[in-house]
């Protein structure tokens, strides 16, 4: 039987697990962490590629973020696509300069297990937490298995960063939270492909046919998603089939749409689901365990780091005051960004995926939206304080 005692144990090593682990750290508080799966697996893992100016300035701030400044790309508009008319927000101006970078999920993953293994901290792999004991108490376990033998962490706190499939949300008593969820009736293919990207800057674009998004990786390669139905499968998507549809979907005169080896295919249902309360005694959720918005706007990732840091705001305050009323009010705190981010996740993915009969009630709000955009800075910097994502110092 394994035994480790440590301050904060922390279930799960995706963006929300790690950066919390590490600016624990920063603050002088120990952690640990366990993943269920294996190192290449979780580095493979391909999602998210959005990163809010909050997000960066953490992880700059963490020191985590040399390779991030490095290899991603910063972006100062994007681009909005309705029956093939291209416009450009520019919220780099709209917002008094914030931006966003493009850095694929798997990186910050990768660069942050790779700090935090070689500052010779414990980060368990293959490794699931099976149960988590006595939280409401002030001496919680985690039990988990390694390598065949069962083991506990003993701590004082217990940060369930375990995902929307994870361990953390099960646990919490039933009677303790409500639950909100919507399902949409589309998924996304999302694509990887060797192929130099065909915009500089991301689109995102209505067209009869449903929804398209170029974003990309790097100088060579290019991330694309395609509204899909929910039950699509594989075999009915091969390569030239979807660069036929990304072409007709993004199209716009006078550009075209490069095509290349594609690597990499996944699909994503679409779905918002949150709970009103994210803690229970000394066990908090953070990140997707406590809430999923679909990935129009590229929020969910910036999510789970904002409630890291609220959570680190509480652990800090209660180790070095001995004040737990900040800890008290983390999902308060925490549940305005989150519904903040839900609305405009929803508001994104309404706006831009086609589920009504093109010409109907609903397509003919969707048109007045983007075409209020094209004309009014107010309503075009709505969505863009939104889509860099509100500073911590005006919004938290
Ligand atoms: P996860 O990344 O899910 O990590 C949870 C970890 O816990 C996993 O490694 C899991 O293996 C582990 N775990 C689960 N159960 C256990 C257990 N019992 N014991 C131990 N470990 C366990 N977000 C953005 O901000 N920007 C984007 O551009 C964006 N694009 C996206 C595109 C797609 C196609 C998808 C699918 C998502 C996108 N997202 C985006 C969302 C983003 O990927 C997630 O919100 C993010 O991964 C949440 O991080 P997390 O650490 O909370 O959870
Ligand atoms: C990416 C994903 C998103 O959901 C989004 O809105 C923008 C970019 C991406 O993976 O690059």
């Amino acid at each position: 039987m394994k035994h480790i005692r440590t301050q904060v144990g922390i279930i799960g090593a995706g963006p929300a697990g790690l950066t919390l682990a590490h600016w624990l750290k920063q603050q002088g508080i120990s952690s640990v962490i366990i993943e269920h799966r294996s190192r290449e697996y979780v580095e493979a893992r391909v999602r998210a590629g959005l990163l809010e100016q909050n997000t960066v300035d953490i992880l700059e701030r963490l020191g985590l973020a040399d390779r991030l400044k490095k290899e991603g790309k910063l972006h100062h508009g994007v681009y909005l696509s309705f029956d093939g008319e291209r416009i450009r927000v520019p919220f780099g101006e709209l917002t008094g300069g914030r931006n966003i970078t493009i850095y694929g999920q798997q990186e910050v993953v990768k660069d942050l297990t790779n700090a935090w293994l070689a500052a010779g901290e414990t980060l368990l792999f293959e490794a699931p937490a099976t149960q988590i004991v006595d939280f409401e108490g002030d001496a919680p376990t985690i039990h988990f298995t390694h390598e065949g033998e069962e083991g506990i962490i003993s701590c004082d706190f217990v940060a369930a960063c375990d995902g929307f499939h994870g361990l953390g949300r099960k646990s919490m008593p039933k009677d303790s939270f409500k639950e909100f969820s919507v399902t949409y009736p589309y998924a996304w293919l999302g694509i990887l492909a060797n192929v130099a990207p065909s915009s500089e800057e991301l689109i995102y674009a209505y067209h009869e046919r449903g929804f398209a998004l170029h974003s990309l990786r790097s100088d060579t390669v290019s991330r694309l998603y395609i509204q899909v139905d929910l039950d699509e499968k594989e075999e009915n998507w091969p390569d030239e089939r979807i660069w036929d549809e990304l072409s007709i979907r993004l199209g716009t005169p006078g550009w075209e749409l490069k095509r290349g080896p594609i690597f990499e295919k996944s699909f994503t249902p679409m779905r918002s689901y949150f709970i009103d309360n994210m803690q229970s005694g000394r066990l908090f959720l953070v990140g997707d365990a406590a809430h999923i918005v679909p990935p129009t706007g590229g929020k969910g990732l910036n999510l789970a780091v904002a409630d890291v840091k609220h959570l680190v705001d509480g652990l800090v305050a209660f180790y070095g005051k001995g004040d737990q009323t900040v800890l008290d009010k983390y999902s308060e705190t925490a549940l305005k960004r989150i519904w903040r981010a839900q609305d405009f996740s929803n508001f994104m993915t309404t706006l831009f995926h086609k589920s009504d009969t093109h010409g109907s009630f609903t397509y003919q709000l969707q048109k007045a939206k983007f075409d209020y955009i094209k004309i009014s800075k107010a309503y075009a910097t709505t969505l863009a304080e939104n889509y860099v994502g509100l500073p911590f110092e005006q919004f938290s």
